[in-house]
This record gives C-alpha cells, sequence and structure tokens, in this order.
C-alpha cells in the first residue's frame, strides 16, 4: 500500500489536483484509510450528524417516492463545508430497482439527450435499452470494450439541457423534466430546508470501473442559492470534495448505492471529483436482492423480473450518479441574449463529463 492521501500534499499549489491523482492511481494502489464511509456513521469531530426536520415531509409522501421517513434519514454535516449534507440511502428496501431502471430504460430516451447523439442519428439512438438488453450479457463484466449503447453511455441530460461546449444552458433546448424525479428531488430538498427547489436540469453520468469525472465546479445555474443533489446507484466511488480553490485539499468520501448529497449554501459553488469507482460487491448484491421487497408508494411502478435482471448486470461493473439543479431563480427567466455571452465564458473548470483511465 502507498502513502496515505493526507502526506501527499500540504494545503498549497492545486492539492486537489495531487490527490485527485492520489486516489485515481492504480499501481501502487492508494490507501483508503482517509476516506470517510458515512455508512460506517462514525462520528468524529468532521463528521458531525444532523437532525433534518422530520415534519417537513410526510411519512406518505416520502414512502410515495420510495423513501424512508425522514425522522429515520441519517444525515451528517462535514466540519468545514457548511451547507453540505450527507444521507446515507435513505431509499426504502425495494425503492432502488425502479430508481435505476429509470435511470437506464427510461431517460435515456428521447427526447432526453446523451453522448450517442453526438455522432449517431435520432434513428439509432431511438431505444437504447431495446437495442442492448440481449446483449448486455453476463460476459460482458470486466475491462473489454463496451459493445451495447447502454454499455457506451456516458451522460444523460434532462429539463433544460446542459451544453457541454458553451457550459450553458438556454431557454431554447428544454423538453419536460421528468416527474417522478422532480417529486424525488423536492422531498429532499424540502427535507434540507428547500421547499421551494424546483428541479429544472438534471445530469446523469454513467461510469464503468475505470471512469473518473474531472475536478469542477457546477456554476452555470443562474441562482447559486439553490442547492444542488446528487444520487449514486450501483458502484461505490470516492468523491472529493475541496474548497473555492484548488490549492485547498479536499476531503475523500464514499458514496454508495442510494446515498444521497445535497450541497447547498457555502458549498454549492466548491470544487469536487469523482477519481476512483470502486467495487461495491456486499451494497450492490444487497440492492440486487430488493426487487419484489417491500415497495413504497404510487408512483413506483414494479420493475419487471426481465428489467431488473438486465439492471443488475448493468450495475455489477458500473456506477450510476443523477444531479439535479434549480436553473433559475424563483419567478426568473432566462437574461436577454447579449448577457448570454457573458454567461458563455465560463471557467474551464465547469462540469466536465466522465472518462476512462
Ligand atoms: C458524482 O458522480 O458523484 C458527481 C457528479 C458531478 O459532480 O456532477
Amino acid at each position: 500500500m502507498a502513502k496515505m492521501a493526507a502526506s501527499v500534499v500540504e494545503t498549497g499549489e492545486d492539492a486537489f489536483k495531487k490527490i485527485f491523482k492520489f486516489y485515481k492511481r492504480r499501481y501502487p494502489p492508494p490507501d483508503f484509510s482517509d476516506v470517510i464511509d458515512f455508512s460506517k456513521c462514525v462520528t468524529t469531530d468532521k463528521i458531525v450528524p444532523v437532525k433534518l426536520n422530520p415534519a417537513a415531509v410526510s411519512d406518505d409522501d416520502a414512502a410515495n417516492v420510495g423513501l424512508h421517513p425522514v425522522k429515520g434519514w441519517r444525515a451528517f454535516n462535514l466540519q468545514g463545508y457548511p451547507g453540505f449534507i450527507f444521507i446515507t440511502n435513505p431509499f426504502l428496501r425495494g425503492s432502488q430497482p425502479f430508481w435505476i431502471r429509470q435511470c437506464l430504460k427510461s431517460y435515456p430516451q428521447k427526447p432526453n439527450v446523451c453522448n450517442l447523439d453526438m455522432h449517431m442519428s435520432p434513428a439509432d439512438t431511438q431505444d437504447i435499452w431495446a437495442k442492448s438488453v440481449t446483449n448486455l450479457s453476463c460476459a460482458s463484466v470486466g475491462k473489454r470494450e463496451p459493445r451495447t449503447l447502454l454499455e457506451r453511455l456516458r451522460w444523460v441530460t434532462l429539463g433544460y439541457h446542459y451544453n457541454w461546449d458553451s457550459k450553458t444552458y438556454s431557454a431554447n433546448h428544454y423538453t419536460p423534466f421528468p416527474p417522478e424525479l422532480h417529486l424525488l428531488s423536492s422531498q429532499i430538498a424540502t427535507a434540507c430546508g428547500f421547499a421551494d427547489f424546483t428541479a429544472e436540469a438534471g445530469i446523469l453520468n454513467y461510469y464503468r470501473s475505470d471512469s473518473s469525472l474531472g475536478i469542477h465546479v457546477d456554476e452555470s445555474e443562474l441562482d447559486h442559492s439553490r442547492p444542488l443533489l446528487s444520487f449514486s446507484f450501483g458502484q461505490s466511488a470516492i468523491f472529493l470534495l475541496g474548497g473555492t480553490h484548488r490549492r485547498d485539499a479536499p476531503t475523500a468520501m464514499y458514496m454508495h448505492s442510494g446515498d444521497v448529497m445535497v450541497m447547498s449554501g457555502p458549498s454549492r459553488l466548491l470544487y469536487h471529483a469523482v477519481p476512483r469507482v470502486v467495487p461495491a460487491r456486499q451494497e450492490v448484491a444487497l440492492v440486487e436482492s430488493e426487487r419484489g421487497g417491500a415497495q413504497g408508494g404510487a408512483i413506483l411502478e414494479q420493475v419487471s423480473a426481465e428489467d431488473w435482471a438486465v439492471c443488475c448486470r448493468y450495475i455489477r461493473s458500473s456506477r450510476i450518479n443523477v444531479t439535479v439543479r434549480q436553473v433559475l431563480g424563483q419567478g426568473r427567466s432566462f437574461p436577454p441574449a447579449e448577457d448570454e455571452t457573458k454567461r458563455k465564458r465560463r471557467r474551464s473548470s465547469d462540469s466536465p463529463k466522465t472518462e476512462e483511465t
């Protein structure tokens, strides 16, 4: 084992990059002992349990989107990161399969936009799921080139579609945001004190075992007083949360299937990244066993055995992350065109795509 992350850098010039490379490195493998695991529920000086308002969301409303009652959530703040909230898997047993199926079967469908649209015709990306299910076989697990469209999926955008080149959203590239994901996001945001949050844009990132996501700040949204929500499914990952400068050394934490993160207040505009996907055999095995378990509420339709078999094959080697954002301030619209040029002059650090080693 190589030495610990803390001793790799002194806080200084691009400390974030050094720690990112430390955790991304394959040989020798890094020492993970500095990585915070909120699921272990250990309270330290740095990890502060937080009580969310149990009355903010009724138990029925929570169950309707597949969440435990708020009073049962285990939520934490992180010392030095005001506005950052980590909720360890608040999903009811039996509800993750629905959300995973949505991420793989429903959200990549038109009119949503995905990476494959950049170099394939609409007809070819019309039904990624149907075109992939037969060939997404057990043999696909491993490090060969992805063959199916589902395995080649890297990102999907929802609602106001993020433009990766101009790093902006615009009024004229919008399709309806999925109502059930809107509802889920509202319940999470409300429990965290943001009752008026409106889910307007979503970015789904699909990670293979060797994928990473570069260092960036999510600042393209026009109202930074609104939180950014993040949902993780499938394999685990190491998430790095830094400061407002690249010289600030980041804190490393695991994100497991079902975990939810809220970046708000002073933590809304912090540098962050995902240097590594880490195997989560036990956690994923648990999720795999969930189909047909106690289901949550009305909007969560039962996932068929055939669909779930495909989802399980996928999450055995991959991770899905969904970030949900409010783009516009309450009651606001997009600024006039001349201001758009200014908005396009974004820092190069804004929302990168996942990349493979
Ligand atoms: C993640 O995959 O956990 C982070 C996604 C993002 O920062 O956009």
